[in-house]
């Protein structure tokens, strides 16, 4: 036990030093026996006190789901940093603004802190499952001395220990006494190895005399099995039930968009009551008749559902649906114009809000907008009803990062970053999305505007620097996706991989609200030139597309020209922004004939539309794949070589093998394949 123990403290003091250990060596480390008995276990825990989040991350590491809370901002925003999904709270004073339920609360050393622990302990057996434990730590060695140095002021008053006067010291017996009348199921104490010379002092003493004679030398790792708590977790599940049927878990969602349809009905689907909102009444039409108006896997089923049982309905009144919910969500649209994000949707969402707020209302805008506009924007113009942010009404900023096709399964089970205009919106935010997603990473709001558009325009950096060596590689007569699959070997690599053109409502503008953040600065044009390079793409299909013909001896003007996908990416019928709409549009005014078949959508950006892939390619001069649909993936170059008039293939989403093009007798081109085949 003793080694293994030891084992695990090397590799956790390893593990902080490799991340960054801040605070120097007298930081008091952890009891390592903890993280022995955690290691692998996949449990669900809390950690109260976590501090700057060490012992959460490494626990993280090790196949467990960890929360963190701690008093401390500082210490909460360095264990943010360091990946741990914690946030601020008194647990003396505040409820755990989530409904989780854990397997281990680990209360190390913070016991000693706590004013009321009795009460604390009874109010966090509420979030124990039923099998589920504490795990306490009490005082140790290290401890000790760090009291003796405060005595002495040689001890820096650290952040940590702010509220030292509060300390309550406990004696262990005294402790033990308290343990017992806390109405425990069983209290396991296992003394922790880390006064540094018990090697030495056990040789001379065993050290169950050693701990008989020396209580106060050790550290103690205090197990508490709490008591079976089906009857609290009954009554706290029929409390939610209640809340949710009563009024306070209304909610209005404003915008049925491709965001909005699906939260709205993720929600009532979770319990509450719905009023979805939006401008346009055939979409309010559409809802109430339960006509799905988006394609996403799952969405119209459930959509009937909700709305069959009465639990959503959709309105043009904005106001009205405010007034009777506690809840608002704002999903509508934040496009960008030349460079500048247009905020008159949500302006005019937040008017409506502002008109229907009351007291104790949760405000959510889920919209992308620029880092600031919610403290600087939203709030200002809400607060012009009198009523204060944080004070009488909470607002917070839940940026919204699904996949159109995969939203639904997102929405209940990717990571959301939660960020509110304070703590106690952060809390109320966490509290509402903690019912329908369990991944949630609390933050301020301008943090979570930030996050959001920095990773979106990580993925516009990343695809335009495939992009960009795609064509290098066009020139240097090599294929880029043998060359990226190669430098992707690299333990440290990942290129994305370069295509047609970069389309869809997220990375087509949100690179440009991040950039217009800091348009002084010379740098900012690394992301404008990933945005330009992109934007270029659908430009070099075309150019593409033009040299493959001339290769034949054909022209662009004239031409038969088989456009397959115009949805902006594979498996959606998503066409905003797409780069098919270039690339139609380009052909067609250069004097070609244009057929697009696209089994998702029956957009066609002003060309003739096919109901069948066979209609499309029939007598085609050129075929083009500009979306990677599933269905296009296995295409039939058999037959399809039988229908065409020329063959000659344009792929700008590697579909086709270049050497299964070759033995139907096609002419392969693709974005980034420099080689040519003879035929
Ligand atoms: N679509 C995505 O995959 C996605 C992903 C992440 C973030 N976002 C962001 O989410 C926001 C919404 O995007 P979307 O794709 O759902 O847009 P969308 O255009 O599909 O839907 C927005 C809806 O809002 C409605 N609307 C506009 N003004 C309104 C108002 N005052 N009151 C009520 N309804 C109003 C519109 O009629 C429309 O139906 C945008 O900021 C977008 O950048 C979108």
């Amino acid at each position: 036990m003793v080694r293994f123990q030891k084992q695990f403290y090397e590799e956790y003091w390893q593990y902080r030093k490799k991340i960054g250990y801040i605070y120097g060596k007298k930081h008091i480390p952890r009891p390592f026996a903890i993280i022995a008995s955690l290691v692998g276990s996949g449990k669900k825990v809390l950690d109260v006190g976590c501090g700057e989040g060490f012992l959460a991350k490494f626990l993280m590491e090790k196949g467990n789901k960890v929360w963190g809370i701690d008093i401390s901002e500082q210490a909460v925003e360095l264990a943010r940093r360091n990946g741990v999904n914690a946030f601020v709270c008194d647990i003396e004073n505040e409820d755990l603004p989530i409904k989780e339920t854990f397997d281990v609360i680990i209360l190390s050393e913070v016991i000693e802190h706590l004013i009321t622990p009795k009460k604390v302990l009874k109010k966090l057996k509420r979030y124990l499952a039923d099998e589920g434990y504490f795990i306490i730590t009490f005082p140790n060695i290290a401890y000790y001395k760090y009291r003796l140095q405060l005595l002495f002021g040689r001890f820096p008053r650290q952040h940590l220990y702010e509220r030292s006067e509060h300390l309550h010291y406990w004696s262990i017996p005294d402790f033990m006494e308290f343990l017992r009348s806390c109405d425990l199921k069983a209290v396991e104490i296992r003394p922790v190895f880390q006064f540094p010379f018990h090697n030495i002092v056990s040789k001379i003493m065993p050290l169950r005399k050693l701990l008989e004679k020396f209580p106060n030398l050790f550290g103690y790792q205090i197990v508490v099995i709490a008591k079976p708590i089906n009857e609290v977790k009954k009554s706290v599940t029929k409390r939610v039930e209640e809340k949710i049927q009563s009024s306070g878990s209304c909610l209005t969602v404003l915008g049925l968009g491709y965001v909005g349809l699906p939260t709205a009905v993720v929600f009532a689907s979770k319990g509450f009551r719905v009023i979805g909102v939006d401008i346009d009444k055939n979409k309010v039409a559409a809802v109430n008749s339960c006509k799905c108006y988006i394609k996403e896997s799952g969405l119209d089923a459930l959509l009937q559902d909700v709305v069959s049982k009465g639990v959503l309905r959709a309105t043009t009144d904005a106001v009205e649906a405010i007034k009777q919910c506690n809840t608002v969500i704002i999903a509508v649209p934040t496009p960008v114009k030349e460079g500048a994000v247009d905020l008159s949707y949500l302006r005019d969402a937040l008017e409506s809000v502002k008109a229907g707020l009351h007291r104790d209302m949760l405000v959510v805008i889920e919209s992308t907008i620029p880092p600031g506009t919610t403290v600087s924007f939203a709030k200002p113009l809400l607060e012009e009803s009198e009523l204060r942010a944080e004070e009488d009404f909470y607002l917070a900023h839940v940026p919204e990062r699904i996949a159109p096709g995969k939203a639904i399964h997102e929405l209940l089970h990717e990571p959301r970053v939660v960020g509110g205009v304070g703590p106690r919106s952060t809390m109320k935010a966490l509290e509402l999305y903690s019912k329908v997603n369990p991944n949630l990473y609390p933050t301020d709001a301008i943090t979570a505007e930030f996050v959001k558009l920095i990773e979106n325009t990580f993925r516009d950096l990343n695809i335009a620097y495939a992009n960009l060596i795609a064509l290098m590689a066009e020139r240097l007569g090599i294929d880029v996706y043998e060359a990226i699959g190669l430098a992707n070997t690299h333990p440290r690599v990942n290129i994305h991989m370069p295509g047609a053109g970069v389309g869809g409502p997220c990375l087509t503008k949100d690179p440009y609200m991040l950039a217009s953040l800091y348009k002084e600065f010379w740098g900012t044009q690394l992301i404008i030139l990933a945005r330009k390079i992109n934007e270029y793409m659908p430009r070099h299909t075309v150019e593409i597309v033009e040299r493959a013909l001339r290769d034949s001896g054909l022209s662009v003007e004239g031409a038969k020209i088989a456009v397959l996908g115009v949805a902006y990416k594979g498996g959606v019928d998503d066409t905003r922004e797409s780069p098919a709409k270039y690339i139609v549009r380009e052909l067609l005014g250069r004097g070609a004939g244009v057929v697009v078949y696209d089994p998702y959508t029956e957009e066609c950006f002003g060309a003739e539309r096919a109901d069948s892939l066979e209609d499309a390619v029939k007598n085609a001069d050129v075929v083009v794949i500009v979306t990677d649909h599933p269905e296009f993936k296995g295409l039939n170059l058999e037959t399809i070589a039988k229908l065409v008039r020329y063959k000659i293939i344009v792929d700008g989403r590697r579909v086709v093998e270049p050497h299964q093009a070759v033995k139907y007798s096609f002419r392969y081109y693709g974005i980034g394949y420099g080689k040519v085949f003879k035929l």
